[in-house]
């Protein structure tokens, strides 16, 4: 029997679930429930990740004993999935008591292997990241995700000899091309191993933190979170001796979005190789949902809860939705008007309109029952492009390319849709010498909608189920892939219903716009004179490129009479081609500063609102170097 294992990341529980999370747990739910109809036999693995000084710091903020606190948050994230209809085999979490035992084996094993040694290490540690950051990728002296100045950290550790398969993990990765995928996440992960890497420290000191997994060999450490974290896809499937664990561990897929590429495309192949185990087989790596264009922030009040929507819209448009509107691998925008398009264009009308016109037909025109069919040639192009479906959703499965797979099906719709028009049953009803050819093309439409159901049913379980019931069929397990393999699976003479509508069209309501009000936060007064000491001119950019391992700065070549070099963190809202030969206003005598390494001299104006940057600029064309004023 073919086996399939996907995971999601275990969630930390230092907040609630929003769309992010939903997110990678419906790809994994859809993936899952894919494999099931194809025959595999599936295992679905989630759970909460509840070690760590995040997670402590969580539990002091939130005034609740570290336990308390991790049962409550893992709790909403357990009640949460299957409102969402995930149907995960099992759910882990890193407090549970044989989590704590397969990590302390590995790390004896591994520490027994001699691949665990005891050593002294400084650096600026940022406690939002819960790492240590060399000089070199500090922004400005701040940590680069959380712009917060890192702390200076002495302390006595345990490391892991990651350094020591540096090589073994390029010749992995080289030789398995799908290993690490979409491919510039591959690419990403051996641009990370052309420098040379460090040994990872994998241990807390108790004085610091004392909420871990105590170290097997030396009781006055904990473990460090992420040493303990992935490992929990050993235990999920009952590492180390299960039949469960032999026979899923070789087909392992985890999924996962480009924040957290490094620990698992890094450190947790190398671990697993210390330990002695075989690699995992695949590591999917998916974009980010942003809100209007920028990070979902709890500040700005953008942070999207699932259940909201859900409660709005339906659980299966929102499933649709995300699977649809996001390229597996890259970024998306999520926005709640582009959410109401989608419902009513290909929800509401395509297939909304095709299962009640369909239904509504087979009562008015067969008596409410599936008529036999006859075979005939006409109907050779509706039935060869539904034999084709299948193989190419299962292509895009094979390469997580979701929104594609979802774009055949709805192909297929299409052209159900124009089957109809073209055929004009309501005309044949008015011939009785049409009656054969009427059965014929009402049963066409019938079994194109059960073709479709099947396919959509691991997107949209409910409402494949609803269209499967209208349709006469009780017994969903047999409506799996290989049932529609064969045109004519749909038995005659079954009754139909029709049923209410399948989507509803829905209202986009724009939140209104606050009322306007004084404003609070006007800085200080200045004089005319002091406004005046500022140098500011028009440039024109003449060259952009990226930071180095910086999403945030870009690097402008800028010409204001003479040549000068500025660091912008507008690398999230602009892309460098697209700003050769904009012109722009820049501050000329602001004293210079590095970024990243590269210093930056003069800075441009821009203006950040809700996470939108936009560019001053300029109407018509003032010549470069003009002074503003
Ligand atoms: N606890 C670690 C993972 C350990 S796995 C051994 C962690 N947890 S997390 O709660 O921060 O979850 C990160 C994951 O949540 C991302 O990798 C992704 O799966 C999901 N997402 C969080 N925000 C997201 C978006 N804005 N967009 C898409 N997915 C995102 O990291």
């Amino acid at each position: 029997m073919r086996h399939f294992y996907v995971t999601t990341p275990i969630y930390y529980v230092n907040a609630s679930p929003h769309l992010g999370h939903a997110y990678t747990t419906i790809v994994a739910d859809v993936m899952a429930r894919f494999y099931r109809m194809a025959g595999y036999r599936t295992y679905f693995l989630t759970g909460t990740d509840e070690h760590g000084d995040k997670v402590a710091e969580a539990a002091r903020e939130a005034g609740e004993a570290p336990q308390e606190y991790v049962d409550r948050i893992s709790g909403q994230f357990r009640a949460l999935w299957p409102k969402l209809s995930i149907t995960n085999d099992y759910f882990v979490r890193t407090t549970d008591r044989d989590h704590k035992e397969v990590v302390r084996s590995i790390l004896q094993k591994v520490y027994d292997a001699g691949d665990i040694y005891f050593g002294e290490y400084e650096g600026y540690y940022c406690v939002g990241c819960e790492r240590f950051y060399r000089e070199s990728e500090l922004v400005d002296g701040m940590c680069p995700d959380h712009l917060t100045v890192p702390e200076i950290r002495k302390e006595s550790n345990y490391f892991f000899r990651m350094s020591k398969y540096q090589d073994w993990l390029i010749g992995h990765i080289r030789d398995n091309p799908d290993f690490i995928r979409p491919e510039r996440y591959r690419n990403e992960a051996l641009a990370f191993l052309k420098e040379p890497l460090e040994d990872l420290c994998i241990s807390r000191p108790k004085t610091r933190l004392t909420w871990g997994i105590t170290l097997p060999f030396d009781e006055q450490y904990v473990t460090y979170v992420w040493f303990d974290a992935l490992i929990n896809y050993l235990t999920g499937i009952g590492y180390p001796d299960s039949e469960r664990f032999e026979a899923f561990w070789p087909v392992s897929q985890h999924l996962i979005a480009k924040d957290i590429l490094k620990p698992h495309g890094i450190y947790w192949p190398t671990m697993l190789k210390g330990a002695g185990i075989e690699p995992y087989r695949h590591l999917n790596v998916h974009g980010y949902w942003n809100i209007d264009r920028s990070k979902m922030s709890k500040s700005r009040g953008t942070v999207v809860k699932p259940l909201d929507l859900k409660d709005t819209y339906g659980l299966d448009a929102f499933r649709y939705f995300l699977m649809r509107d996001m390229v597996f691998g890259l970024d998306a925008n999520f926005s709640e008007e582009a959410f109401v398009q989608r419902i009513n264009a290909d929800l509401a009308n395509d297939l909304g309109n095709l299962v009640s016109r369909s239904l509504s037909m087979a009562v008015k025109y067969c008596d409410g029952k599936v008529p036999a069919a006859a075979n005939q040639p006409d109907d050779t192009s509706l039935v060869a492009e539904a034999a084709r479906l299948f193989p190419d959703v299962e292509a895009s499965f094979r390469s997580l390319q979701f929104h594609k797979a979802l774009i055949s099906v709805w192909d297929f719709i299409n052209l159900t849709n124009r089957y109809i028009v073209e055929q004009e049953p309501w005309v044949l009803a008015k011939d009785p010498a049409g009656r054969t050819r009427l059965d014929t093309v009402i049963y066409n439409i019938l079994e194109a909608l059960r073709v479709i159901a099947v396919l959509i049913n691991p997107f949209m379980p409910d409402s494949a189920g609803d269209i499967l019931r209208r349709l006469g069929i009780e017994d969903m397990e047999s409506q799996d892939f290989e049932g529609i393999r064969v045109w004519g699976g749909l038995p005659a003479g079954v009754s139909v219903t029709r049923g209410e509508s399948l989507f509803p069209r829905v209202e986009y309501q724009k939140p209104e716009e606050p009322a306007a009000k004084a404003l609070t936060d006007i800085k200080e007064e200045v004089s005319f004179d002091d406004f005046q000491k500022i140098d500011l001119r028009v440039a024109k950019v003449i060259a952009a490129e990226r930071v180095k391992k910086s999403d945030k700065l870009l690097k402008l070549k800028i010409d204001v009479g003479e040549e000068r070099t500025i660091v912008a963190g507008i690398g999230e809202q602009y892309r460098p081609e697209d700003l050769v030969g904009k012109k722009i206003a820049v501050v000329l005598n602001l004293k210079p500063v590095k970024l990243m390494g590269v210093e930056s001299h003069g800075m441009l104006l821009a203006t950040e609102a809700e996470g939108t940057v936009s560019l001053v600029s300029f109407d018509g064309d003032p010549a470069v170097g003009a002074p503003v004023s």
